[in-house]
């Protein structure tokens, strides 16, 4: 069995960039450290982090002092003064492409036009941006849900995650409104480049394996692509989740991984796949004892299994 792993797979700049930051203050040895939020959608990372004494909290109001770290989805500026309010040191580790997007719907709210942030309006990147735009901001999950703009012109920007596609298919219908839009692509260029990269590498192999958080948008998404390609795939959090029933009778197996995701895990992924590959081999001459199992019962959800 040949392992193929995508040309673009694994930690993007921001996520990396987070970690860093975090690991580094964490070695200062400067206090308490808190995270608002998991830093990353990856259990094992957080983990590692809070073996490193960097624990995650949920609300500013649970912490009395040492410093709060803010991830790279980010946050609204409500929140930073709270936090500074409180006495409490605020490390930024907004991803610099989240950051720019904050930037451009503060810059279109202090025009005075309609800010629309074209995004998943329960992800903390969106909930983030749209605490920069002074209430002027609304959340687009959908271009067609666009109703009739009262407003000569408005301001759109995307989370950084969207299709390129949606946010075309938005700018096109706020035009065809004959609105004037002041239009700031603002998608990440690392999420295009692993879901072209795992597309392409689906359509070539047997199976899939997809490696990051089950709690990860960007990693589902990168599950989901696969799976539209007709090939299956698996999406698993780590190299546990491995059956070696997934790879009997293929010869290659694609591999990728979500943003969020660690090189060691996806290293580990790929020895363990190789072991299984090793101990099938192994068991050749067996073969007509041995019967493929078919996954477990509900693990295979509409090509994609879940562990
Ligand atoms: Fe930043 Fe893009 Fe990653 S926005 S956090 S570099 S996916």
């Amino acid at each position: 069995m040949r392992i193929k792993l995508a040309s673009k797979a694994g930690f993007c700049y921001g996520v990396k960039r987070a970690i860093d930051l975090a690991l580094s203050t964490a070695k200062e040895k400067a206090g308490n450290i808190y995270t608002l939020g998991p830093l990353i959608h990856n259990p094992q990372v957080v983990q590692n982090l809070a073996e490193n004494g960097i624990c995650e909290i949920n609300d500013i109001g649970e912490v009395k002092e040492g410093t709060v770290i803010i991830r790279s989805h980010g946050v609204g500026p409500e929140i930073i003064q709270a936090a500074r309010e409180k006495g409490l040191k605020v490390l930024d580790a907004t991803c610099p492409f989240v950051a720019r997007a904050q930037k451009y719907a503060h810059e279109m709210a202090a025009q005075g036009i309609p800010v629309y942030i074209l995004g998943d309006p329960g992800h903390p990147e969106v909930q983030g941006i749209l605490g920069w735009t002074e209430g002027k901001g609304s959340v687009i999950d959908n271009p067609s849900e666009i109703t009739r703009v009262e407003h000569p012109k408005v301001g759109v920007v995307a989370q950084t995650t969207q299709p390129l596609s949606n946010f075309q298919a938005l700018l096109e219908a706020l035009q065809n409104q004959g609105v004037e839009v002041d239009a700031r692509n603002t998608i990440c260029h690392a999420t295009g480049e692993r879901q072209r990269a795992a597309m392409e590498l689906a359509r070539e192999v047997d199976v899939m394996v997809v490696v990051g958080g089950k709690n990860s948008a960007n990693t589902k998404k990168l599950a989901k692509i696969c799976q539209e390609t007709g090939t299956p795939t698996y999406h698993v959090e780590s190299a546990r989740e491995l059956r070696k029933e997934w790879f009997l009778g293929h010869e290659i197996v694609g591999l990728t991984a979500g943003a969020s995701t660690p090189d060691a895990i996806i290293e580990e992924v790929k020895k363990r796949m190789n072991e299984m590959d090793q101990m099938t081999n192994g068991e050749e001459g067996m073969s007509e004892a041995m019967e493929v199992k078919s996954p477990q019962a509900g693990e295979l959800v509409k090509g994609i299994v879940v562990q």
